[in-house]
């Protein structure tokens, strides 16, 4: 088999050439960081199970309007996306209090946010993607302000629709990462969502019982790590085990 040219390699994904101009594979490893990679770990099937959860997220998102990198999944590990120019900003929205927020400002974790709350951090390893103001990415021209005026709008559309979406299958969606990139099409450039969304970068709590179904099970070493990815793709009905394609709708919790 032709071996595909790899591009980039990151912490939790690699991305290779696509079959066509414009296109790239998106393949999802099981390694697993956290605090910028000072802590390392593999979770055995995340790739699997992210692949799949990121996969329907986006999906979901692209029915309701949201543009994403998104094409198709290939197969259990890789999926499909259109080459984007990556803005090099992490964009994260809390609903309620948690990590870092709970750490530098001193609420609680769990306290229930006045109003969504959206930060930026310029990402960057060598600094540990420190966090930035508006002021510095567009002074900085990381993006322009149309480009976050079109970032922010779509970030509050994608906080709402998977608030209500984890909502209706018992899990609290505390708060949560994304990254956006420039899609060039003819002259037209838009903002789409890119990356991921897996329990890699939200902070995801069973409804009634605030039990963690993230990641932070592995950065604070709370065990059931793989467990806790597989409850959420099989609350969303789209655990591979399942043998079937993902046509199962979620499981609507009482
Ligand atoms: P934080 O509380 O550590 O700042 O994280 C906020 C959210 O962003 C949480 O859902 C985890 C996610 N996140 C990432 O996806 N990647 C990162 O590098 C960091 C720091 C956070």
């Amino acid at each position: 088999m032709a071996r595909r040219r790899q591009l980039y390699e990151g912490k939790a994904k690699i991305l290779f050439e696509g079959p066509e101009p414009g296109t790239l594979v998106q393949y999802f490893k099981d390694d697993a960081t956290a605090f910028n990679s000072q802590k390392k770990g593999t979770i055995t099937g995340k790739g699997v199970l992210n692949n799949r959860i990121s996969e329907y997220l986006m999906l979901r998102l692209g029915e309701i309007g949201v543009p994403t990198h998104f094409v198709r999944r290939l197969n259990m590990r890789e999926q499909l996306i259109r080459e984007v120019e990556i803005i090099p900003i992490a964009v994260v929205v809390r609903n309620l209090a948690a990590g870092s927020l709970s750490k530098r400002l001193g609420i609680p974790e769990g306290t229930r946010l006045p109003r969504s709350i959206i930060e930026y951090y310029y990402k960057n390893d060598a600094l540990q993607s420190p966090m930035v103001a508006e002021e510095h990415i567009t002074a900085f021209g990381w993006a322009g302000t149309q480009d976050m005026d079109d970032m922010v709008a779509l970030t509050l559309r994608i906080n709402d629709f998977l608030t209500g979406l984890f909502l209706g299958v018992g899990i609290t969606l505390v708060d949560f990462k994304i990254e956006f990139g420039r899609l060039y099409e003819n002259d037209d450039m838009r903002i789409v969502l890119a990356d991921e969304l897996s329990p890699d970068n939200c902070r995801l709590w069973d409804s009634k019982t605030n039990e963690k179904m993230d990641k932070d099970r592995f950065r604070r070493d709370l065990g059931k790590v793989e467990e806790a990815y597989q409850e959420v793709a099989r609350r969303l009905g789209i655990l591979p085990e399942a043998g079937m394609r993902d046509l199962k709708g979620p499981e609507t919790m009482q």
